[in-house]
């Protein structure tokens, strides 16, 4: 069967270019807490970044979201049946996507979804040459705002979202009810999720998680600074500044900020923004669930709750849910 013409074409809908800098002047100018959203922590560099944390030994969740899949893959199959068109939020490498493909029956297309075009122009690329007769779609869009799937071929019998990471919790609550809401729209009657759901666990495992020993996250985070000097006329001195990750009991979560080690000033695109001794910019937050709670958010946005697996630690779940009727 010849792939459909549409196939392997970037269907780029970002607006993320020119947001920027409005979002980063706003954020620095929120008081008392100036923030940055995590989604602009992945250019090329930041998505590379990424992918050497996924391999740090104190870096939990990829190896065991990934050994998930791998002792699981054929349940999750049967859960989402065949003909299904795949829709992948937050796709960066494509690197647990193989397992799950292998496993699926008669797949109609895979739509990984990323803000990151040239990373995942190249794991689409990837995927289309591992999977020759797979039409893959490649999507560039914030998925946080409503986009539109490009015209498929063939025939979909249920649309399925498969959002693996835990990326979910780098949502507030509200922000990741309207995530859910909007998939859950998309996927429509008869859709389902494959969603990644990182779990609570010892605070200290998860500060080595997000502080590792070798410093790379570090790197991941500032890296947000250098993309500011090099997209946004910035002059962040990014030695003047380290990365923290702080752990929120009250609120489940593993925060990401980057610190000020003295008073400075900072100019961004002929802004100028004060910086106190200690102050910080929140760049990113990952919220770990119970099974209970994230079946009560994803409940609330119009999911039903099918299947969860887990690890014999319970580290990491991978749950299953459908669009309720
Ligand atoms: N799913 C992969 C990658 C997780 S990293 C894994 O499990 O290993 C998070 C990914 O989500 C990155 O590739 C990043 O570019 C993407 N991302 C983050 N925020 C996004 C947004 N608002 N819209 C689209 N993609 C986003
Ligand atoms: C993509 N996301 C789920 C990662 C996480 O664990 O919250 C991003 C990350 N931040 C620091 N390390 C990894």
């Amino acid at each position: 069967m010849p792939k459909p013409e549409n196939a392997n074409e970037l269907h780029d809908v970002s607006t993320a270019d020119e947001e920027f800098l409005a979002d980063v002047i706003e954020g620095l100018s929120r008081k008392p807490q100036k923030t940055i959203s995590p989604k602009y922590l992945y250019d090329k560099r930041g998505s590379e970044l990424f992918d050497d944390i996924t391999e740090l030994d104190e870096y939990y969740p990829t190896r065991t979201e990934l050994s998930i899949m791998r002792q699981y893959a054929d349940e999750m199959a049967v859960a989402i049946g065949p003909a299904a068109l795949l829709v992948e939020y937050g796709s960066g490498s494509s690197m647990k996507t193989g397992t799950l493909l292998k496993a699926l029956k008669n797949v109609t297309g895979y739509v990984p979804v990323d803000i990151s075009g040239e990373h995942l122009e190249e794991a689409a690329q990837r995927i289309a040459a591992d999977f020759p007769a797979l039409p893959v779609y490649p999507v560039c869009a914030d998925f946080t705002q409503p986009f539109d799937l490009p015209p498929v071929e063939g025939t979909v019998r249920q649309r399925v979202a498969y959002f693996p990471g835990s990326t979910i919790g780098n949502f507030t609550k509200e922000q990741a009810a309207d995530v859910l809401k909007h998939i859950c729209a998309l996927m429509g009657p008869g859709g389902g999720l494959l969603i990644g759901v990182d779990l609570e666990k010892d605070p200290e495992v998860l500060k080595r998680a997000y502080d590792d020993s070798e410093g790379v996250t570090a790197e991941f985070n500032l890296n947000l600074l250098d993309r500011m000097n090099r997209e946004l006329d910035a002059n962040f001195d990014r030695d003047a500044f380290e990365h923290q990750a702080r752990y929120n009991s009250e609120l489940h979560r593993i925060e990401m900020h980057i610190v000020a080690e003295k008073p400075q000033k900072v100019r961004l695109d002929g802004t100028e923004i004060t910086f106190d001794a200690g102050e910080s910019i929140h760049t990113e937050n990952s919220h770990k669930f119970t099974e209970e709670s994230f079946a009560e958010l994803a409940r609330k946005a119009g999911f039903k709750l099918i299947k969860v697996w887990k690890d014999p630690c319970a580290y990491f779940s991978v749950m299953y849910l459908e669009v309720a009727e």
